[in-house]
């Protein structure tokens, strides 16, 4: 079986879905890996790499007629959609449910797509799970911009010159990526403080040395460890508890998500006009809607004396690791889907029935979004 490993299309994105390492391991499991040209450069690994590892360096055109499996991060563009051949498979974040007309076409074309974005939040998924892998980077990546932004420095420092008091950050939302501005803040010696409307965050958060600042969430539902949309009482006592701290903060970073939803407001405009002259909000839900009012995504916006910085710091900014850890969760998945080097099929298995969003032409209805 032949998998063709595509170079990225989206602007701005130096991944590579597999890196000649995992490429290396496929091989050794039975499957022909052809790279596309030039696919993992960006990312530090060269054609050559690839080469040594035993991967064939192809043209874009040959992947699309000879390989059985293609694989990408981002979703396939239009072009390479309506270049499918009939029985082709592909793997990638397709986010099919806010890309409906896609599905579509590789319907038409008698294609397979399995989504990577679909796969369950169950512990057996874990190593496959993309979401995870690539969020926790930007919320390391959140902090260091935020540090880059910031005209103060995290830690508590003495010297002859005076005593330097250590930085106070804010992280909204204890998820992935939350969890691990924590631990970065903390690393780089910040005062940390963290909410979120899940009450079992708070031992993690204070875990890693978060001060967690719980709100009253009587009433308010979550499924399967994701968060629903918060009532306006939740909002209105969830400013109540947390306005004293962000008042304080240097540095806010905001990551509540709400899957398939606009992200929650959380920081209105009256709030930001009480922070701290020369703070720093990094909006990580800004692709989203945001959860600081003022955000724009890709924008940084002064208002207030507060620098909002909406982005979803995708990590294609680390470009290496991120294909590093995208490239192990595929090989998992590819394992997990696979018997030899054959496809097994098994759509009475969860992981496989909720990512399998077209089989050979036909949309299933039952991938979750
Ligand atoms: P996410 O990106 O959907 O949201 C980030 C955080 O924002 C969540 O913790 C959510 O509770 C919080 N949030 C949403 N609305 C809020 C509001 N109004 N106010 C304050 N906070 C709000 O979440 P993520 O990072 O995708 O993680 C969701 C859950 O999935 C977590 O419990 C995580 O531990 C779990 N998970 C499980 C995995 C597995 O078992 N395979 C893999 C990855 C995550």
């Amino acid at each position: 079986m032949i998998i063709g490993v595509l170079k990225e299309t989206q602007k701005g994105d130096n991944r590579v879905s597999i890196t000649p390492k995992i490429a290396q391991q496929l091989i050794e499991k039975g499957f022909e890996i052809r790279v596309e040209e030039n696919a993992g450069v960006n990312s530090s690994y060269k054609n050559s790499d690839y080469s040594k590892s035993g991967a064939g360096i192809s043209s874009k055109e040959d992947l699309f007629k000879n390989a059985d499996v293609l694989i990408k991060i981002n979703p396939f563009d239009n072009k390479e959609l309506k270049s499918l051949k009939k029985g082709q498979i592909i793997i990638a974040q397709l986010f099919h449910k806010s890309h409906p007309k896609d599905m579509k076409i590789i319907s038409k074309q008698g294609a397979t797509a399995f989504s990577m974005d679909a796969i369950p939040r169950i512990s057996r998924a874990q190593d496959m799970d993309v979401l995870s892998s690539q969020n926790n980077l930007a919320g390391y990546k959140a902090v260091i911009k935020g540090a880059y932004e910031m005209t103060k420095i995290f830690p508590l420092m003495m010297t002859a010159a005076g005593t330097i008091s250590p930085a106070r950050v804010l992280v909204y939302g204890v998820g992935v990526a939350g969890l691990q501005a924590i631990a970065t803040a903390k690393r780089l010696g910040a005062i940390v403080e963290a909410t979120d409307i899940r009450s079992e965050t708070k031992e993690q958060a204070e875990s890693l040395g978060a001060k967690f600042i719980l709100v009253d969430n009587k009433g308010e539902e979550s499924e399967g460890g994701y968060a629903k949309e918060a009532s306006t009482d939740y909002a209105q006592r969830q400013k109540e508890a947390v306005d004293k701290s962000l008042f304080k903060a240097d540095l806010v970073i905001t990551t509540a998500m709400i899957p398939g939803r606009q992200s929650p407001v959380l920081i209105t405009e009256d709030q930001v006009e009480n922070m701290r002259n020369g703070a720093v909000i990094i909006d990580l839900a800004a692709a989203q809607g945001g959860n600081c009012e003022l955000s724009k995504m890709n924008k940084t916006v002064i208002k207030h004396g507060v620098k909002i910085i909406g982005t979803t710091i995708a990590p294609e900014s680390v470009s290496t690791n991120a294909s590093d850890l995208y490239a192990k969760n595929t090989f998992n998945y590819i394992v997990h889907l696979t018997e030899g080097h054959t496809f097994k099929w098994d759509l009475e298995e969860a992981i496989t029935n909720d990512t399998l969003i077209v089989l050979k032409g036909e949309i299933r209805q039952n991938g979750k979004s």
